[in-house]
């Protein structure tokens, strides 16, 4: 919804003159309004990677990539990390304000009764051979869920199937996680208790056993909650835009955000928190040589890139990063664990930071160089780190997606400019 329409910008393009409309946004960002250049002048734009392009107007998350600024609905991520919990982050995101006391306890008590999963989820994992990665088990079984939930399929029946599906897919969220996990490690599946908060709920699932009874380390529980805020949105992101785009054709919300999974499955983007553990292994492994791994990631000629460096918004730092960096040391020394991974990233960042090619680029470490120390150190292998930031993502993910189905916007579908072979007659066979 474009509220505020002020100045025009000039394009002259041959003997055209064409008048283009200029938005600004309420922290002042301006964008040149092309919704009607084709119409009027034949022309169109070419961004490849959208890199100057605005898809949306949106209301939820603001970020300022100079200043290192990041808000959910006008609130600073530093504020929330520190003084809120994870499912009020989520009422806020989806609903716009934070809630009341008294909201807040009906939405979690309403997240709370829609844990379980249908009994027959289990026989999807059923079909995927042992050790398939757990972001291609958790595309498979948010998509289930319209099968499960075939009201979900009707994108017109308005608000209270739509909020339902909402509940639904955030509740039974950290169900599918947990599950997922056990299946790897060949264990059985824990079910949800009612008893437990959400992150509680949640590392019962995956770290308890039918033998004991599990006990919740709240320094654990209190840095998940805090990391799970710290991923919740980021505005039109590589997996954000996929379920907005996907989500624009009026397929339900599952499949929508199934697609966001698998394009934050990718190493660089979600993907990459694994990839930094891996790339810090190895380093490790090659006796700590820190500026052969930087010189490694600057020649052109060598595919390697620092995992966990780099932004296409953030020019100076990431807030997340710093917070999360603060809160590997804290976390480590609670849980009593000394990893030399830490030691290895913290001399990395050092070492690229000092380095001019980085510099220059403006390179340094994003959400991903740290989170995945903490995972590890709570007990999460590898491949579950991209999980993680899709469990933290997921309330973005929906909040985008609604305001983009409440304000009734159109199928996504770019253009293009065609730069294959102009018109040709066949080629018969025994002329080829
Ligand atoms: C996330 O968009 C979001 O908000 C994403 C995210 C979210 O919360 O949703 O913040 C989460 O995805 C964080 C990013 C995680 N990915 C990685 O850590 C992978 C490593 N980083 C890069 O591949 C890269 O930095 C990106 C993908 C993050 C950004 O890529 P851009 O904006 O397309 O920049 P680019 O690839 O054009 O790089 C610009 C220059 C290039 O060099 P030159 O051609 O100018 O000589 O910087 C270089 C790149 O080669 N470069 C790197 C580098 N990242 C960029 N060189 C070495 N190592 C790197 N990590």
């Amino acid at each position: 919804m474009i509220e505020t329409m002020s100045d025009t910008a000039h394009l002259n393009v041959g003997d055209q003159n064409i008048e283009i409309p200029v938005i600004t946004g309420t922290e002042g960002e301006k964008a040149l309004d092309i919704s009607k250049l084709r119409n009027s002048s034949g022309l169109i734009t070419y961004d490849v990677g959208y890199k100057n392009t605005g898809a949306t107007t949106s209301a939820i998350t603001f970020l300022n990539g100079e200043e290192g600024i990041l808000r959910y609905r006008g609130y600073s991520i530093e504020d929330l990390a520190e003084k809120a919990d994870f499912l009020e982050v989520s009422y806020l995101l989806v609903n716009g304000e934070l809630p009341s006391k008294d909201d807040l306890e009906k939405f979690k008590k309403k997240i709370t009764m829609h844990t379980l999963l249908h009994e027959d989820t289990k026989n999807i994992f059923e079909a995927y051979p042992t050790g398939s990665h757990p972001m291609g088990q958790l595309m498979a079984m948010i998509s289930s869920l319209s099968s499960f939930y075939p009201g979900s399929l009707n994108p017109y029946r308005e608000n209270d199937e739509r909020m339902l599906s909402i509940i639904r897919l955030i509740a039974k969220m950290p169900t599918m996680c947990a599950m997922i996990y056990k299946k790897q490690m060949g264990h059985p599946v824990m079910y949800p208790k009612n008893s437990l908060d959400y992150v509680e709920n949640y590392l019962h699932m995956t770290f308890g056993n039918v033998t004991e009874e599990y006990e919740v380390d709240r320094t654990i529980a209190d840095a998940l909650d805090k990391l799970l805020i710290l991923h919740a949105d980021h505005e039109q992101n590589c997996s954000t835009s996929t379920v907005r785009i996907v989500g624009s054709s009026h397929v339900n919300l599952y499949a929508a955000v199934s697609a966001g999974v698998a394009a934050l499955w990718g190493p660089l983007h979600g993907g990459a928190n694994q990839k930094v553990i891996e790339m810090l292994e190895a380093i490790k492994a090659d006796g700590g040589n820190y500026q052969k791994w930087v010189d490694k990631a600057k020649d052109k000629n060598d595919p390697f890139r620092l995992m966990g460096f780099g932004h296409r918004v953030y020019k100076n730092f990431d807030p997340r990063a710093n917070i999360i960096k603060d809160s590997a040391d804290k976390v480590l020394a609670k849980i009593g664990i000394h990893d030399p991974i830490l030691d290895i990233a913290k001399k990395l960042e050092e070492t690229a930071l000092n380095d001019d090619y980085f510099k220059e680029r403006k390179l340094f470490p994003n959400v991903d160089f740290y989170s995945g120390i903490i995972y590890r150190a709570m007990g999460f292998p590898t491949e579950m780190f991209t999980v993680l930031f899709a469990l933290g993502r997921l309330p973005g993910w929906i909040a985008q997606w609604k305001e983009m189905r409440d304000e009734q916007q159109p199928i996504g579908r770019p253009r293009q400019v065609y730069t294959g072979s102009q018109s040709r007659d066949f080629v018969p066979m025994e002329n080829r």
